[in-house]
Order: C-alpha cells, then structure tokens, then sequence
C-alpha cells in the first residue's frame, strides 16, 4: 500500500541553483519562489544561510527571505550548517530551517570541513536553539547509498546518523543520495535499517537523478510507507561539493508519477510548467523534466 497523499518538498531554489556558477539575480529567485507556490506546493526550501566564500550563489539569501517572508500558507526552509547560519536565518525572519549531515565521512569533511561527530554537536546547538524559539528543524543525512569518495555506505551508518538527527529534535529526516547512484536494489536495505530506528512518518526521501533511478527509488519508498518526497523544478541542480553529480528528481516528473499513481498532491501541474518554464528560460537551459518536454511539445 502506498500512501493516498504526499507531501513533495520543492528544493529547486536551494539545491537546484546551488551549483550555478552565473549568479542568479534575487529578484529571479523570488519570482520562480513565486510561481512555484502558486502551483500548491506546500513546502518551497528557499536558500541557504551558508558561508558566501563556499556556496557563493545563495550569498544573497538574507534578501530572499526578506522577499517572501510574507508569502502565507506555505513554508520556507533554509539550511544552516552551524550556529551563525541559524541566528543569520532567524534574523532575517526564516521560520524553518535544515541541518545538514553526512552519513560518509570524507564528504562531511569536503561539504561542511567537519567530522560528522563535529557536525552533529553542531546541529545539537543549532536545535536547542530553535527549540526556544518554537523554530521547526529539518535534518538530511546525505551520501545514503554513495560517497563521491569512499563509495558504498553502510545502512547502519545512515541509521545511525538519522536517530541522532531524530534524537536532537529534527522534526523530519530527509534521506539524501547526493550523487544519485542509488537503485531500488541499495534503497531497500537502507530504508529497512533506517526505519528500525525513527519511525517512518518522519523520514523524506531526497533522490538526486544521475543514473536515472530516483523515480523508481521514490516508488520503491512510497512502497515502504514514506510519504515526504523531495524534488527540484526541471530537475536543476547538483551539490557543489560531490563532482558529477546531477540534479534532484524533477519535480514536475513527481507530480506526473503520483497523478497517475491516484496521489494527492495538490500540486497543479500546468501551473508548475509555467515555474520550470522561467526558470529553465532564465538559466537558458532546456528543462531536465521528461514531463515538461513532452508536455510542451503536446
Ligand atoms: P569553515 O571554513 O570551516 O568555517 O566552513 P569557519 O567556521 O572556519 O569560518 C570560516 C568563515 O566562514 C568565517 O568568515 C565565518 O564567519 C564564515 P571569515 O572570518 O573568513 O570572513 N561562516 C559563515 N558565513 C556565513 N554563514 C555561515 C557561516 N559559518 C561560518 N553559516 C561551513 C564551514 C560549514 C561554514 C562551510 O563549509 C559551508 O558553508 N558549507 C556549506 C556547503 C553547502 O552549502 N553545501 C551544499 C548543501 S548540502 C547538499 O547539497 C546535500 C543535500 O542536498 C542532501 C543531499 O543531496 O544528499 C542537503
Ligand atoms: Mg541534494
């Protein structure tokens, strides 16, 4: 039984303009933030409150949030990857933030140059924070299946990483396959230890698309009982620090799968055309959503 709604957390204008080397003018970030909730998306990661000198793209999140923060009805996680992120975003009026974590340790060190014992006592300051303010905060554990350099990862490092996520008070734990080498072969034992730990109404799946399998990874955990999926408009994207990797599963491709799969969403998919549309004309690329391309060529 797969579950009769899902919830999808929209991640393109965090993970999916992340790796852009051309820096995106704000006001593009708003407006495609704009389009995409006017499409019924119930969660939009807006950016990220990281160091400029490390993800020089997002250096201008204080002005994004600043431009939506009285946009209602829908929430707008950022990601904080230490204390100073977390007071940057709450200043700005950020309501929702994201810790991020590694199940692998070379990238932790490549991603955030820390150990993952570092960034989890990290995080654990970064939520009794946000504790005292009532803030909600989202935890990803990346490198699931795969590390750029240590390559296969145990399911028991991911469970281990997800109950400390889930022991500090992170609310939800996204499971992210950062390089997307994932297959539904890997995704089942994983999901299997994970879901021994935290229970399963907590957990995301966050499919980057390299080899071409998040739509059967998604599937393969809707099987599981997840019901939290992550996505990027036109399939932008790729970590700046994990070389080679593509975008996140394409958002309007989720939408598609579920539709037919009798999902509620109450995402409208004509109107997230429209957001994939801009972005993609913006960026001057050609959209990396199977759906999107054969829907405007129809
Ligand atoms: P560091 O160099 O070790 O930091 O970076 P530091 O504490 O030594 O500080 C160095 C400088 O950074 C100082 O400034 C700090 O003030 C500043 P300086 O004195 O040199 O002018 N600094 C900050 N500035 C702004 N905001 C902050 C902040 N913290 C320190 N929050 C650090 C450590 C964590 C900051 C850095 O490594 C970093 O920003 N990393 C972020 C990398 C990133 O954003 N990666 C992409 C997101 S993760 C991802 O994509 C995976 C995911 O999608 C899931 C999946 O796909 O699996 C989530
Ligand atoms: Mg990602």
């Amino acid at each position: 039984d797969i579950p009769r709604y899902v919830k999808i957390v929209e991640v393109g204008p965090r993970d999916g303009l992340q790796n852009e080397k051309t820096i995106v003018p704000t006001s593009v970030k708003v407006e495609l933030i704009r389009k995409l909730i006017s499409s019924g998306l119930p969660v939009v990661e807006a950016t990220s409150f990281v160091s400029p000198k490390w993800v020089p793209q997002l250096a201008d999140a204080r002005d994004v949030i600043d431009a939506i923060k009285n946009f209602e009805g829908v929430k707008f996680p950022v990601l904080t990857p230490n204390l100073k992120g977390f007071k940057a975003a709450t200043a700005a009026g950020a309501k929702e933030v994201a810790v991020f974590a590694s199940a692998s340790e070379s990238f932790s060190k490549s991603n955030i140059n820390c150990t993952i014992e570092e960034s989890l006592s990290r995080y654990r300051a970064v939520t009794s924070s946000a504790k005292e303010l009532s803030i909600p905060v989202r935890g990803y554990v990346s490198c699931i299946v795969g590390c750029p350099v240590e390559g296969s990862i145990s399911p028991s490092k991911v469970a281990y990483v997800a109950k400390e996520l889930h022991d500090m008070g992170c609310f939800e734990i996204s499971l992210g396959d950062t390089i997307g080498v994932a297959t539904p072969g890997n995704v089942l034992p994983m999901l299997e230890a994970v879901m021994a730990v935290v229970p399963v109404e907590k957990l995301a799946v966050h499919f980057h698309d390299t080899y071409g399998q998040a739509l059967s990874n998604i599937l393969v955990s809707l099987q599981m009982g997840i019901s939290t999926v992550d996505s990027s408009i036109s399939g932008l994207g790729g970590c700046p620090y994990a070389k080679g990797a593509s975008g996140n599963v394409a958002t309007e491709d989720v939408v598609y799968m579920l539709s037919g799969l009798g999902v509620k969403t109450n995402v409208d998919l004509n109107k997230l055309l429209l957001a994939g549309e801009y972005i993609s004309k913006q960026l001057g690329r050609t959209s990396g959503s199977k759906t999107a391309i054969a829907l405007s060529r129809a």
